[in-house]
């Protein structure tokens, strides 16, 4: 509280010309005493105007020390709150955001609470509370100063524009990535293509011949054992063909209305038994009335399973995969898994063709790559998210509005 707005202090400017009891006044120790209170008065704002401008110049330090780390700036900046306040010794402080908090030791239940929202693009994220621990009595509109109700705006607005600008740098991060990423599958997409398409013909010409030749009469038993596997091996390299073919976006697509809900339940309806064995729950967020999409039904279930039991695959000793749809300009399809994760060398190749941490015989490292071809072929895109020991989330973006889609075999 002020001094001279009818509180005593125990220290500080209030008791400023303090005059023992029954001393006579004169008219001139009067005005004296008016002036000394209103220099204290004046001190004693200026003391307290000079503890918030401390407060601020630190935050902008901290910020600075920070050097876009904004967890540890938002516990640099709690730590700085209580001592611009008029009792930090009672004083605590935190911030919250999304659902995360940062607090002073002793935050907990308190006397007196003020808080202002931390607002980001508009959207409210957190707030930024203050608090006495034991109460202090009342100035102005609470125990809390005019002046602490404007600073503690100001404070949610400076970490409300922290949270903005890791916005976009996070942002700015995600589309060099993209970019990067873009034009390196299409590279290697390119080579694959190539590649597919000159394996094509020989291997048809291999198949086509062996099988031919099985259907000869009396062959030797081994002859007709070794053609067995020419044929079976033919098969093998032929489908690795066709998915290079559908990561390289040269594979025939059907068009039709798709709505990935649909997808989601029938192709999850597949991997139940082995969820259940490992201990993985299924969590649906699937939004009700969500539009279709104009796709390719089968290879987009395919995209969506690859998707599916690449999470599994991440979660041997159980978990939850959470799976999540979304309608709008764009559809979304969310697979999130908590498994294993991926460090940042596997992330940015994991949809490479034939990129697979698997041990030999496992994987064949086309799963991401012929979902991207799928997905990408739709003018659609996947994103990666994840973090060793914490799990990862693919995000897969289509153009919504199918209402018109139709025809088949459109070669993209
Ligand atoms: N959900 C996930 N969690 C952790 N790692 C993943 C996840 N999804 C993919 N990966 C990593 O990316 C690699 C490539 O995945 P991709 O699905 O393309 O091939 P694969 O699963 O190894 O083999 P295939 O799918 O052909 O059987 C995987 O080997 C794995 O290291
Ligand atoms: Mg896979």
């Amino acid at each position: 509280m002020r001094p001279g707005a009818g509180e005593e202090r125990t220290s500080g400017p209030g008791r400023i010309g303090a005059r023992p009891p029954g001393e006579l006044v004169s008219r001139d120790d009067v005005r004296g005493d008016a002036r000394v209170e209103e220099c204290a008065r004046v001190e004693w704002a200026l003391h307290e105007r000079v503890k918030e401008l401390t407060c601020l110049y630190g935050i902008a330090r901290v910020v600075e020390r920070a050097d876009g780390d904004v967890e540890q700036a938002l516990a640099g900046i709690v730590a700085l709150l209580p001592a611009a306040w008029q009792y930090p010794e009672v004083t605590e402080a935190r911030i919250c955001v999304d659902e995360r908090a940062w607090a002073t030791p002793l935050w907990g239940p308190a006397a007196s609470v003020q808080s202002a929202e931390v607002v980001v693009h508009g959207v409210r994220r957190g707030t930024v509370e203050v608090s006495y621990r034991e109460a202090r009595s009342a100035a102005d509109e609470g125990p809390f100063l005019r002046e602490e109700r404007a600073l503690i705006q100001e404070l949610a607005r400076q970490v409300g524009q922290l949270l903005e600008r890791q916005q976009a740098g996070r942002d700015e991060e995600r589309l060099r990535q993209q970019l990067w990423q873009a034009e390196r599958l299409g590279m290697i997409g390119q080579l694959a293509a190539g590649l597919a398409h000159e394996l094509n013909e020989p291997l048809g010409s291999i198949l086509g011949y062996a099988q031919l030749a099985q259907r000869s009469f009396g062959l030797p038993d081994q002859t007709g054992r070794d053609l067995d596997k020419i044929v079976k091996a033919s098969l093998h390299a032929r489908d690795i063909v066709r998915r290079l073919l559908i990561f390289a976006r040269q594979a025939p697509l059907a068009r039709e209305p798709v709505v990935l809900n649909d997808v989601v339940r029938d192709s999850l309806f597949l991997l139940e038994g082995r969820c259940r064995r490992n201990g993985v729950r299924i969590l649906l967020r699937l939004q009700p009335d969500l539009p279709p999409v104009s796709a390719d039904r089968t290879l987009i279930e395919q995209a969506f399973l690859n998707l599916a039991v690449n999470g599994l695959q991440a979660m041997p000793a159980g978990g939850q995969l959470t799976v999540i749809t979304r309608g709008g300009e764009r559809v979304t399809l969310t697979v999130e898994d908590t498994g294993e994760g991926m460090a940042a060398e596997v992330r940015q190749r994991c949809f490479d063709p034939f990129f697979t941490t698997r041990p030999v015989g496992e994987g064949s490292g086309m799963g991401l790559a012929v979902a991207h071809g799928i997905v990408t072929s739709l003018g659609g895109s996947i994103e990666v998210e994840s973090e060793p020991g914490r799990g990862s989330r693919f995000v897969v973006a289509l153009p919504g509005g199918a209402a018109g889609a139709g025809g088949s075999d459109a070669r993209l």
